[in-house]
Order: structure tokens, then sequence, then C-alpha cells
């Protein structure tokens, strides 16, 4: 796929320290093999080292040039220890409590991604989507500037004229059940940001809603019309508006009608959905019945970049996943 093979390129040219934490997962450890073949960045695996070097025996995977970090033994789980009781201390965290939370591999892996010991975490093989997020949220927090981290997706939807040639970007369809509306701004902006970085395309954003510039008064909508002006205003050199009905937002035609004068209308290439029922249902729709690729879920607002698997993902899905995240790495100011 062109755009996977283009992220692929970015990667490899500017190498990162990603860590995954599910050391010794075996997708994650065949993932591990190909992503140091093909130098898309610098892999740290946590876990116990006997384990995972059995494993990779057993699997025939070859670790040489692969990091291995057991929290049990390493000599930097103080100094991790004593860094998340700082952080967490103020919410009743305690020394004692850290140290056992800390060895967690999830939580180790965040910390190193907090204090510069890796570019980003990749996650999710095993985990659910909370088990991930907690302690990215707790502690790598949002960007400066962005009030949540939410997540996106690349969609590719075959022979499609919609978007940009049938790629277009979705957000939020994993992590905000319901967002506010300047919540939902924030997520607007960072699309906008996400699609610009990764997708090397010009946004053109769409608020969806079921109404069209006015054409329904419902607090629901209100929500999606005070995210929009929010969003123009902190970014107007965004182009970003709304509200409006899906196919306003991506038909020609319709837009014509029920936006002529909208700069985005019949336009759109990133899609804001107004809550999470509403964008997890229509990623899924999309990819099943257009049968899309969707490529996701990405997190994007964090500080430092951390990302999420599908629990049913394969070693191929790992190593885009962690390309992906390596790039984010790399936009990471
Ligand atoms: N952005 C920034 N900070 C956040 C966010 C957010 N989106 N959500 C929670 N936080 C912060 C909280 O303020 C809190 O901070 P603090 O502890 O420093 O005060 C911390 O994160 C923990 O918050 P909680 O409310 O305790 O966390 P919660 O248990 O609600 O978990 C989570 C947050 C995991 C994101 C939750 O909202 C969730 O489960 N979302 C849905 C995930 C999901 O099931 N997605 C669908 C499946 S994915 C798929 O289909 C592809």
């Amino acid at each position: 796929m062109e755009l996977m093979k283009k992220i692929w390129e970015m990667a490899q040219k500017d190498k990162k320290r990603i860590v995954l934490p599910e050391g010794d997962e075996e997708r994650t450890l065949v993932a591990s093999e190909k992503i140091h073949k093909e130098g898309l960045a610098e892999v740290i695996l946590v876990g116990d080292s006997e384990k995972i070097r059995e494993k990779a025996a057993k699997l025939g995977v070859n670790l040489e040039g692969i990091e291995i970090i057991n929290p049990e033994t390493s000599e930097k789980t103080k100094h991790y220890v004593n860094e998340f009781y700082e952080i967490r201390k103020s919410k009743g965290m305690t020394l004692e409590k850290a140290d056992k939370i800390v060895r967690d591999p999830l939580y180790f892996g965040t910390m190193m991604v907090k204090v510069g010991d890796a570019h980003g975490m990749v996650s999710g093989a095993v985990h659910t989507t909370g088990d991930l997020l907690r302690p990215g949220l707790q502690i790598i927090k949002t960007a400066p500037g962005v009030s949540v981290v939410s997540s996106f997706f690349i969609m590719m939807v075959p022979d499609c004229e919609y978007g940009e040639e049938g790629m277009l970007v979705f957000s939020d369809c994993a992590v905000n059940p319901n967002p506010n509306a300047e919540q939902l701004a924030s997520i607007a902006i960072a699309t906008a940001d996400t699609a610009k970085a990764l997708c090397k395309i010009d946004p053109k954003v769409a608020m969806l809603s079921f109404s069209t510039m006015g054409s329904a008064d419902h607090e629901l909508v209100e929500k999606v019309r005070k995210a929009t002006e929010i969003a123009k205003e902190l970014r107007p050199d965004l182009k970003i508006d709304g509200e409006m009905q899906l196919d306003a937002a991506i038909v020609k035609k319709v837009a014509s009608q029920k936006a002529p004068n909208s700069p985005v209308a019949g336009n759109a290439n990133v899609l804001i959905f107004p809550d999470l029922q509403a964008g997890n249902i229509g990623y899924k729709l999309v990819q099943r019945f257009a049968k899309a690729e969707a490529i996701g879920p990405v997190c994007q607002g964090f500080a430092k970049p951390i990302n999420d698997l599908s629990r049913g993902c394969s070693s191929e899905d790992i190593v885009n996943v962690v390309a992906l995240t390596a790039v984010q790495a790399q936009n990471n100011k």
C-alpha cells in the first residue's frame, strides 16, 4: 500500500527508539525482527529476559540488535519508581505502591518514554485499549495546547472518488466516549495536524452532525456548532467547517445545495464524528461495507507518542504501527 510505504521510508530516515512492553508475545517478537531488519526503529523489548529469549528461540526469531530490559533487574527501575511517585503523589500514590506498579511492563515502558529513554511505545496485542491508555494518560499526558488525547483512523476506500482519491482521516473512533465542544474542537485540530504530518494532505475538516448549517436545532447539533466555532477561532489557518451531514461533507452536488459557501463541504478529507458511538460505528461501516482498509486506531494528542494495537493484530500490523509511531516521534516537538 502506497501510504504505508511512504511511512516506512519516513521512519527509516531517522530511526527512533520504540519500546514494546509485551516483550514475550509471539507476534511482537516476530515483528521486532522485521522492524530491526527493515531499519524502521530501534526496538526495546520489556519483560523477563529469559522468557523472551526462550520464546524467540522457539519461533526462530533472531534478537540480535534488539535491546531487552527486565523491570525486575534493570538499574533504571528505581529511577522510574521515584519519577512515577512524583508524578502521581498528588493522586495518593505512595512509594510502596509505585514500586509495584512500575514493574508492570506497560507502566515501565510508559516511564521509559516519559523520561526520554524511548521515543514512543506500542502495545495492545494482549492488553485492552484502556490498559494501554491509562498509564499514558496518567504519565505522558497531553501535548501543550491539546486538551484531550484522541485517536484517528486513516481509511483507504477502494474505487472511491471521495476524500483524497478514497483516502480519508476519521476521528475520534476509539478513545473519548462523549467529548464536549472544547474537546471536540481539540480533536478536530489534532486530526488536521495529523493528516498534514502523516498523510501529507491539505486537510479539509468536516464537523459531522445530522444537521447541515442550521437545518436542524438540537443540543447535540449545538455542541458540534460550538466546537466548530472554537476550532476556527483557535486555528484560523485551518479549513474547518460545520456542522454538516456526511453527504454534504463529501459529495460536491449535495454540498452545492446545502452548504454552497463552505470551503470544506463537498471536498472534506477529514471527518470529525460528534461522539464515540458515531465514530466507532462509522469507521466500521466503511471498513465492512466499502471494504476499506482501516489503519489505526492511532493515538494523537499525547505529549509523546503511544499507540494501541488490536488484540487480533498480525505481526505485520505491529510493524506498521511501530513505523507510524516512529514518524509521530520524528514530528514530536
Ligand atoms: N485525554 C486526556 N486525558 C484523559 C482522557 C483523554 N481522552 N481521558 C481520561 N483522561 C485523564 C483523566 O483526566 C485522568 O487524569 P488524572 O488521573 O491525572 O486525574 C486519567 O486520564 C485517568 O482517567 P480516568 O477517567 O480514570 O480513566 P478512564 O478509566 O475513564 O479511562 C479511557 C480513560 C481508557 C480512555 C476511557 O475513556 C475508555 O475506556 N475509552 C474508550 C476506549 C474504548 O473502549 N474504545 C473502543 C474500542 S477501540 C476500537 O474499537 C478500535
